[in-house]
Protein backbone atom coordinates (compact mmCIF):
# COMPACT_ATOMS: atom_id res chain seq x y z
CA UNK A 1 0.00 0.00 0.00
CA UNK A 2 1.67 3.18 -1.07
CA UNK A 3 2.44 5.85 2.10
CA UNK A 4 2.38 9.77 1.78
CA UNK A 5 3.90 11.77 4.49
CA UNK A 6 1.68 14.94 4.93
CA UNK A 7 1.33 17.27 7.37
CA UNK A 8 2.99 15.50 10.01
CA UNK A 9 1.13 11.92 9.34
CA UNK A 10 2.40 9.21 7.12
CA UNK A 11 -1.07 8.62 5.57
CA UNK A 12 -1.93 5.33 3.88
CA UNK A 13 -3.90 4.25 0.62
CA UNK A 14 -5.17 1.90 -2.00
CA UNK A 15 -4.75 2.87 -5.45
CA UNK A 16 -6.17 0.17 -7.69
CA UNK A 17 -7.22 -0.07 -11.43
CA UNK A 18 -7.39 1.79 -14.19
CA UNK A 19 -10.14 4.25 -15.93
CA UNK A 20 -11.78 6.85 -14.52
CA UNK A 21 -10.51 7.92 -10.94
CA UNK A 22 -12.82 7.48 -7.67
CA UNK A 23 -11.50 8.05 -4.00
CA UNK A 24 -13.77 6.68 -1.41
CA UNK A 25 -13.81 8.20 1.83
CA UNK A 26 -14.05 5.65 4.40
CA UNK A 27 -16.85 6.55 7.97
CA UNK A 28 -16.53 6.26 11.80
CA UNK A 29 -15.01 4.22 13.06
CA UNK A 30 -13.53 2.38 10.10
CA UNK A 31 -10.74 2.37 7.60
CA UNK A 32 -10.35 1.60 4.01
CA UNK A 33 -10.77 -2.57 4.69
CA UNK A 34 -14.64 -1.27 4.71
CA UNK A 35 -14.07 -0.74 1.17
CA UNK A 36 -13.15 -4.40 0.37
CA UNK A 37 -15.55 -5.59 -1.25
CA UNK A 38 -15.41 -2.69 -3.73
CA UNK A 39 -11.86 -2.96 -4.21
CA UNK A 40 -12.63 -6.45 -5.01
CA UNK A 41 -14.96 -6.12 -7.63
CA UNK A 42 -14.73 -2.80 -9.24
CA UNK A 43 -10.93 -1.75 -10.30
CA UNK A 44 -11.90 -4.17 -13.52
CA UNK A 45 -13.83 -0.98 -14.53
CA UNK A 46 -12.34 2.51 -12.36
CA UNK A 47 -9.03 3.32 -10.62
CA UNK A 48 -10.35 3.19 -7.13
CA UNK A 49 -8.19 5.32 -4.64
CA UNK A 50 -8.89 4.39 -1.06
CA UNK A 51 -7.22 6.00 1.50
CA UNK A 52 -7.20 5.44 5.56
CA UNK A 53 -7.95 8.82 6.72
CA UNK A 54 -5.60 10.48 9.17
CA UNK A 55 -5.75 8.60 12.33
CA UNK A 56 -7.63 5.32 11.41
CA UNK A 57 -6.17 1.93 9.57
CA UNK A 58 -2.53 1.97 8.80
CA UNK A 59 -2.54 5.94 8.74
CA UNK A 60 -0.75 8.20 11.83
CA UNK A 61 -2.49 10.76 13.85
CA UNK A 62 -0.99 14.23 14.67
CA UNK A 63 -2.96 15.14 17.52
CA UNK A 64 -6.78 15.85 17.30
CA UNK A 65 -9.26 17.58 16.56
CA UNK A 66 -9.14 15.80 13.40
CA UNK A 67 -11.07 18.22 11.80
CA UNK A 68 -12.92 17.10 8.68
CA UNK A 69 -11.23 19.94 6.66
CA UNK A 70 -8.30 18.38 7.82
CA UNK A 71 -9.15 15.06 6.31
CA UNK A 72 -10.26 16.61 2.96
CA UNK A 73 -6.79 18.58 2.49
CA UNK A 74 -4.79 15.20 3.63
CA UNK A 75 -6.98 13.54 0.22
CA UNK A 76 -6.28 16.82 -1.80
CA UNK A 77 -2.82 15.36 -0.79
CA UNK A 78 -2.96 12.42 -2.23
CA UNK A 79 -4.87 13.75 -5.10
CA UNK A 80 -1.27 15.97 -5.91
CA UNK A 81 0.83 13.23 -5.25
CA UNK A 82 -1.12 11.07 -8.15
CA UNK A 83 -0.75 14.43 -10.07
CA UNK A 84 -4.82 13.82 -10.40
CA UNK A 85 -6.41 17.59 -11.42
CA UNK A 86 -9.83 16.07 -10.80
CA UNK A 87 -11.80 12.99 -9.75
CA UNK A 88 -15.19 11.32 -8.67
CA UNK A 89 -15.46 11.75 -5.05
CA UNK A 90 -17.28 9.49 -2.96
CA UNK A 91 -18.19 9.47 0.70
CA UNK A 92 -19.59 7.30 3.73
CA UNK A 93 -21.08 9.05 6.27
CA UNK A 94 -17.67 10.99 8.03
CA UNK A 95 -16.15 10.54 4.89
CA UNK A 96 -18.79 12.18 3.25
CA UNK A 97 -18.53 14.95 5.38
CA UNK A 98 -14.96 15.30 4.11
CA UNK A 99 -15.92 15.11 0.70
CA UNK A 100 -18.38 18.22 1.44
CA UNK A 101 -15.19 19.78 2.91
CA UNK A 102 -13.30 18.84 0.00
CA UNK A 103 -16.10 20.40 -2.50
CA UNK A 104 -15.93 23.88 -0.37
CA UNK A 105 -12.29 23.65 -0.32
CA UNK A 106 -11.27 22.97 -3.75
CA UNK A 107 -14.62 22.13 -6.02
CA UNK A 108 -12.35 22.14 -9.43
CA UNK A 109 -10.92 19.16 -7.88
CA UNK A 110 -14.33 17.42 -7.84
CA UNK A 111 -15.81 15.79 -11.26
CA UNK A 112 -18.68 14.16 -9.79
CA UNK A 113 -19.77 13.23 -6.06
CA UNK A 114 -20.99 10.09 -4.16
CA UNK A 115 -22.34 11.07 -1.26
CA UNK A 116 -23.51 7.71 0.76
CA UNK A 117 -25.47 7.29 4.00
CA UNK A 118 -24.10 10.78 4.95
CA UNK A 119 -26.11 14.07 6.05
CA UNK A 120 -24.85 17.66 5.39
CA UNK A 121 -25.81 19.46 8.53
CA UNK A 122 -23.64 20.04 11.57
CA UNK A 123 -24.49 18.42 15.21
CA UNK A 124 -26.70 20.59 17.45
CA UNK A 125 -25.26 21.76 20.67
CA UNK A 126 -26.41 18.37 22.60
CA UNK A 127 -24.93 16.50 19.54
CA UNK A 128 -21.98 18.14 20.10
CA UNK A 129 -21.60 17.37 23.83
CA UNK A 130 -22.54 13.12 23.50
CA UNK A 131 -19.85 13.20 20.69
CA UNK A 132 -17.47 15.35 23.89
CA UNK A 133 -18.99 12.50 26.37
CA UNK A 134 -17.84 9.30 23.93
CA UNK A 135 -14.74 10.72 23.53
CA UNK A 136 -14.17 10.73 27.36
CA UNK A 137 -15.40 7.27 27.50
CA UNK A 138 -13.72 6.09 24.15
CA UNK A 139 -10.18 7.37 26.11
CA UNK A 140 -10.94 5.83 29.30
CA UNK A 141 -12.77 2.67 28.12
CA UNK A 142 -11.53 1.94 24.57
CA UNK A 143 -13.01 0.64 21.67
CA UNK A 144 -15.38 -1.45 22.63
CA UNK A 145 -17.61 1.50 23.82
CA UNK A 146 -18.04 2.29 20.35
CA UNK A 147 -18.88 -1.55 19.15
CA UNK A 148 -21.24 -1.75 21.65
CA UNK A 149 -22.70 2.00 20.85
CA UNK A 150 -22.46 2.32 17.48
CA UNK A 151 -23.24 -1.45 16.03
CA UNK A 152 -27.07 -1.18 16.38
CA UNK A 153 -27.14 1.61 14.34
CA UNK A 154 -24.27 1.01 11.68
CA UNK A 155 -25.99 -2.25 10.30
CA UNK A 156 -29.51 -2.82 9.47
CA UNK A 157 -31.19 -4.73 12.44
CA UNK A 158 -31.37 -8.27 10.60
CA UNK A 159 -27.29 -7.83 9.70
CA UNK A 160 -26.08 -11.32 9.37
CA UNK A 161 -23.87 -12.33 12.63
CA UNK A 162 -20.77 -12.22 9.73
CA UNK A 163 -21.63 -8.66 8.83
CA UNK A 164 -21.51 -7.45 12.50
CA UNK A 165 -18.63 -9.65 12.78
CA UNK A 166 -16.70 -7.84 10.47
CA UNK A 167 -17.72 -4.12 11.42
CA UNK A 168 -17.03 -4.78 14.90
CA UNK A 169 -13.29 -6.30 13.55
CA UNK A 170 -12.85 -3.01 11.45
CA UNK A 171 -13.66 -0.89 14.83
CA UNK A 172 -11.56 -2.62 17.42
CA UNK A 173 -8.54 -2.72 15.11
CA UNK A 174 -8.21 1.61 15.55
CA UNK A 175 -7.13 3.17 18.08
CA UNK A 176 -8.88 5.12 20.60
CA UNK A 177 -6.33 8.31 19.90
CA UNK A 178 -7.68 8.37 16.33
CA UNK A 179 -11.73 7.99 17.34
CA UNK A 180 -11.64 10.28 19.51
CA UNK A 181 -9.92 13.32 17.60
CA UNK A 182 -12.51 11.96 14.78
CA UNK A 183 -15.57 12.44 16.85
CA UNK A 184 -14.18 15.89 18.56
CA UNK A 185 -13.26 16.79 14.40
CA UNK A 186 -16.66 15.77 13.35
CA UNK A 187 -18.44 17.96 16.48
CA UNK A 188 -16.55 21.15 15.19
CA UNK A 189 -17.53 20.64 11.53
CA UNK A 190 -19.98 23.35 9.55
CA UNK A 191 -23.08 22.89 7.40
CA UNK A 192 -22.58 22.02 4.20
CA UNK A 193 -25.97 22.84 2.75
CA UNK A 194 -24.89 25.75 1.19
CA UNK A 195 -21.50 23.91 -0.61
CA UNK A 196 -24.18 21.41 -2.33
CA UNK A 197 -26.55 23.55 -3.33
CA UNK A 198 -24.31 26.00 -5.12
CA UNK A 199 -22.50 22.48 -6.39
CA UNK A 200 -22.56 22.14 -10.18
CA UNK A 201 -21.39 18.40 -10.50
CA UNK A 202 -22.77 15.24 -11.12
CA UNK A 203 -24.00 13.91 -8.02
CA UNK A 204 -24.93 10.13 -6.88
CA UNK A 205 -26.33 10.10 -3.40
CA UNK A 206 -27.01 6.64 -1.52
CA UNK A 207 -28.81 5.20 1.20
CA UNK A 208 -29.42 1.96 2.16
CA UNK A 209 -33.35 1.27 2.85
CA UNK A 210 -32.98 0.38 6.45
CA UNK A 211 -30.35 2.77 7.23
CA UNK A 212 -31.89 4.79 11.05
CA UNK A 213 -28.74 6.59 11.87
CA UNK A 214 -28.69 8.98 8.14
CA UNK A 215 -32.50 7.58 6.68
CA UNK A 216 -33.82 7.80 3.49
CA UNK A 217 -35.78 10.73 4.38
CA UNK A 218 -32.64 12.40 4.86
CA UNK A 219 -31.38 11.31 1.83
CA UNK A 220 -34.06 12.60 -0.40
CA UNK A 221 -33.87 15.84 1.46
CA UNK A 222 -29.84 16.21 0.26
CA UNK A 223 -30.55 15.19 -3.00
CA UNK A 224 -33.41 17.37 -3.51
CA UNK A 225 -30.38 20.55 -2.47
CA UNK A 226 -28.15 19.55 -5.45
CA UNK A 227 -29.72 19.93 -9.17
CA UNK A 228 -29.89 17.15 -11.41
CA UNK A 229 -28.69 14.71 -8.37
CA UNK A 230 -29.70 10.69 -8.69
CA UNK A 231 -30.95 9.06 -5.50
CA UNK A 232 -30.69 5.25 -5.02
CA UNK A 233 -31.50 3.13 -2.04
CA UNK A 234 -29.59 0.13 -1.56
CA UNK A 235 -32.29 -2.89 -0.02
CA UNK A 236 -31.42 -4.97 2.67
CA UNK A 237 -28.56 -2.52 4.08
CA UNK A 238 -28.13 -0.16 6.90
CA UNK A 239 -25.92 2.54 7.18
CA UNK A 240 -22.92 0.68 6.00
CA UNK A 241 -24.74 0.29 2.27
CA UNK A 242 -21.35 -0.56 0.72
CA UNK A 243 -20.47 -3.22 2.85
CA UNK A 244 -23.86 -4.67 3.81
CA UNK A 245 -24.88 -5.19 0.39
CA UNK A 246 -22.09 -4.85 -2.36
CA UNK A 247 -23.47 -6.20 -4.96
CA UNK A 248 -26.36 -3.08 -5.25
CA UNK A 249 -24.07 -0.73 -4.20
CA UNK A 250 -21.28 -1.42 -6.45
CA UNK A 251 -24.07 -1.75 -9.50
CA UNK A 252 -24.81 1.82 -8.49
CA UNK A 253 -21.70 2.89 -8.82
CA UNK A 254 -20.57 1.58 -11.55
CA UNK A 255 -23.57 2.84 -13.06
CA UNK A 256 -22.93 6.09 -12.35
CA UNK A 257 -19.38 6.77 -13.03
CA UNK A 258 -20.01 5.10 -16.74
CA UNK A 259 -22.46 7.22 -17.26
CA UNK A 260 -20.73 10.48 -16.54
CA UNK A 261 -19.94 12.48 -19.80
CA UNK A 262 -16.69 11.64 -21.51
CA UNK A 263 -15.38 14.95 -20.92
CA UNK A 264 -15.83 15.06 -17.55
CA UNK A 265 -14.19 11.32 -16.74
C1 LIG B 1 -20.12 7.42 10.44
O1 LIG B 1 -20.70 6.39 10.11
O2 LIG B 1 -19.13 7.86 9.83
C2 LIG B 1 -20.60 8.16 11.67
O3 LIG B 1 -21.71 7.52 12.18
C3 LIG B 1 -20.92 9.59 11.36
C4 LIG B 1 -21.37 10.36 12.56
O4 LIG B 1 -21.19 9.89 13.71
O5 LIG B 1 -21.90 11.48 12.39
Amino acid sequence: MPTLEHDDAKLFYRDEGKGQPVMLLHGFPLSSESFQAQLDALPRKMRLIVPDHRGFGRSTLDGGPTEMSRLAKDALAILDALDLESVVVGGVSMGGYVAMALARLAPARLKALVLIDTQPGPDDDAGKARREATARDVEAKGMEVLVESMMPTLVAIDATPATRAKVGRLIRANTTQGASAALRGMALRPDSRDVLSQLQRPTLVVVGERDTLTPPEKSREMAALISGSRLVEIPSAGHLSNLENPEAFNRALEEFVLSLPKESR
